[in-house]
């Protein structure tokens, strides 16, 4: 059976990586969370007070920044490697919310986070999800998808995320947080998150999370077939 590269792309918290997971379950192929390497990657230059304004700063830092998955067999998912340390949780914080759109605007972290992002689609195999990835990372891709929902629903399907681990949360915080990133992430110079002119929408607004999964595996069963 042959092997694709399925890209997902679309806003913050439109269940990409719900989706992106099963369906390299079902399909038995690697799940790839683009986004939590550029986490890593501000979790980094804020522990060490990198200045992701100022270019020279930012490639020296990236010199010292390996990152890698680990096999969760618990989560039956990937967990992020900073430097060996496992950071998945820390890499969720508000604290790095807060900052990771302006750090994956610059472009010498997407030129980083890139590179190795190509390397791991080498063999195909493969469903990673993100902001470029059918734009930049993989304009040959065999399947790509562009998720979108309404954005209540997606202010209100993070809060719930957020608040089991901070009850703390605002809606509004939440909400902030989310329009910020929109608008940075669709805006900034480099890579702006936009839909491949070949990619397929899939909204899913009103979509449980199986009937969505059933709409893109068949989707990406039949390009399967089609090669
Ligand atoms: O998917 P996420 O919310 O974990 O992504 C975190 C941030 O990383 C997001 O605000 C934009 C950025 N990102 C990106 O610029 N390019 C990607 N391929 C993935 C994420």
């Amino acid at each position: 059976m042959k092997k694709i590269i399925i890209t997902l792309d679309g806003f913050s918290s439109c269940g990409k990586s719900t989706l992106a997971k099963q369906l390299a379950r079902e399909l038995n192929y690697v799940f790839i969370d683009s986004g939590a390497m550029y986490r890593a990657i501000t979790l980094y230059f804020l522990r060490n007070r990198v200045d992701w304004n100022q270019d020279d700063a930012v490639q020296r830092a990236l010199q010292d920044i390996s990152l890698d998955f680990d096999y969760n067999d618990a989560t039956g998912t990937s967990d992020m490697l900073l430097n060996d340390e496992n950071v998945e949780l820390l890499i969720r914080d508000m604290l790095v919310s807060e900052h990771v759109s302006e750090v994956a605007a610059n472009k010498w972290v997407r030129e980083f986070a890139v590179a190795q992002q190509q390397k791991m689609g080498e063999k195909k195999g493969i469903v990673m999800d993100g902001r470029d990835i059918g734009t930049t990372v993989f304009p040959n891709a065999e399947l790509k998808i562009f998720v979108t929902a309404d954005p209540a629903v997606r202010v209100e399907r993070r809060y719930k995320e957020m608040f089991e681990k901070n009850p703390k949360i605002t809606i509004e915080e939440v909400k902030d947080n989310l329009e910020m990133r929109d608008y940075i992430d669709s805006n900034r110079e480099f890579s702006p998150l936009r839909k491949a002119d070949d990619a397929v929408i899939l909204d899913n607004t009103n979509l449980t999370r199986e009937e969505q999964l059933a709409v893109a595996l068949r989707w990406a069963r039949d390009r399967i077939a089609s090669l």
